[in-house]
């Protein structure tokens, strides 16, 4: 199967995992809390995260499905967080996904808690997975709590916030994103191996680590230069929003030339670390290849 047609039948897997996310609160007093969530969760976006777990998990087991209710978990969490970043208090941005963003939606107060809300579904749904059992559900749990608290996406939200305006060293800029983007991603592939009903090999695990880093550095480095090199029509959130925040992006502070090569070098290392550690990693590395040259 190409490229094209695996990520789409994952596409598809995530997107009838997170359909009906949410009726069931739809006929209730506070009906337009759910239809918040909704409204940001299904508002399109890539769904690099869940595609990500769905194919850790095959990687290892050969099948998808035991890693689905791990994948929307990880796709609320992040959802969570773009409607978080969006906010005026922090980024200020009002589009995103093509529409409107939810705070400009629905209004400030009642997207602080529709984002409050997905992190606690995304939890909810991790441990209640019945396609895994009690144990994997534990383990899945404290693998995203540790990614997105402050000892992962918190912590680098925090410090993207608190050093705007301050010119940066390149440690300090990769340990931003490491945490901000890096910890989210890297926990999206570890959910994969955890959902199989397959053990990983304690070298596939590091493996799954190591081609998260690398990608995830890229990935955020592919952002801050779509920022600056991108319209809003196609990248669905506006651009030049990094400069009008005075934040430091890898864009900002290296030069897109030398961004495109930074890309280039952790897309390759990113290949190089499942080559060999998995017995089909012709989709990750395909994966990475088509991030590097993403244009949304
Ligand atoms: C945007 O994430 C936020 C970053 C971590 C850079 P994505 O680029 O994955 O956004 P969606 O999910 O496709 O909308
Ligand atoms: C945000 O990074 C990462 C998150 C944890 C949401 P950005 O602020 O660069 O993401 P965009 O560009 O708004 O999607
Ligand atoms: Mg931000
Ligand atoms: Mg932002
Ligand atoms: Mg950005």
């Amino acid at each position: 199967m190409s490229f094209e047609r695996e990520y789409q039948a994952a596409l598809a897997l995530v997107e009838g995992g997170l359909r009906n996310s949410f009726l069931e609160r739809m006929d209730g007093p506070f009906r337009e809390l759910p239809e918040a969530m909704r409204y940001s969760l299904l508002a399109g976006g890539k769904r690099v995260r869940p595609v990500l777990t769905l194919k850790f998990c095959e990687a290892l087991c050969g099948d998808m499905e035991p890693a689905l209710d791990y994948a929307c978990g990880v796709e609320m969490l992040h959802t969570y967080s773009l409607i978080h970043d969006d906010l005026p208090c922090m980024d200020n941005d009002g589009l995103r996904r093509g529409k409107p963003t939810c705070h400009v939606k629905y209004g400030e107060w009642l997207a602080l808690l529709a984002g409050d809300a997905l992190q606690a579904a995304a939890f909810e749904r991790l441990a209640a997975s019945r396609r895994t059992d009690p144990a994997a559900n534990g383990r899945a749990c404290a693998i995203l709590a540790g990614a997105a608290g402050c000892g992962g996406m918190c912590a680098g939200q925090y410090l993207d916030i608190k050093w705007e305006g301050r010119k940066l060293g390149a440690d300090e800029l990769d340990q931003i994103d490491g945490w901000k983007t890096g910890a989210l991603l890297e926990a999206a592939c570890l959910l994969g191996l955890t959902a199989s009903p397959a053990e990983p090999a304690p070298d596939q695990w590091a493996a799954a680590e190591r081609y998260a880093r690398h990608l995830g550095a890229a990935f955020q480095i592919r952002d801050d230069m779509l920022d600056v090199e991108s319209t809003t029509e196609e990248l669905g959130k506006p651009v030049g929003s990094d400069a009008e925040n005075g934040k430091n992006t890898y864009a900002a502070c290296y030069g897109l030339d030398k961004c495109r090569e930074l890309v280039a070098e952790l897309t390759e290392q990113a290949k190089q670390s499942v080559r060999g550690a998995f017995e089909r990693p012709d989709f990750l590395c395909a994966l990475a290849d088509s991030l590097a040259k993403r244009i949304n």
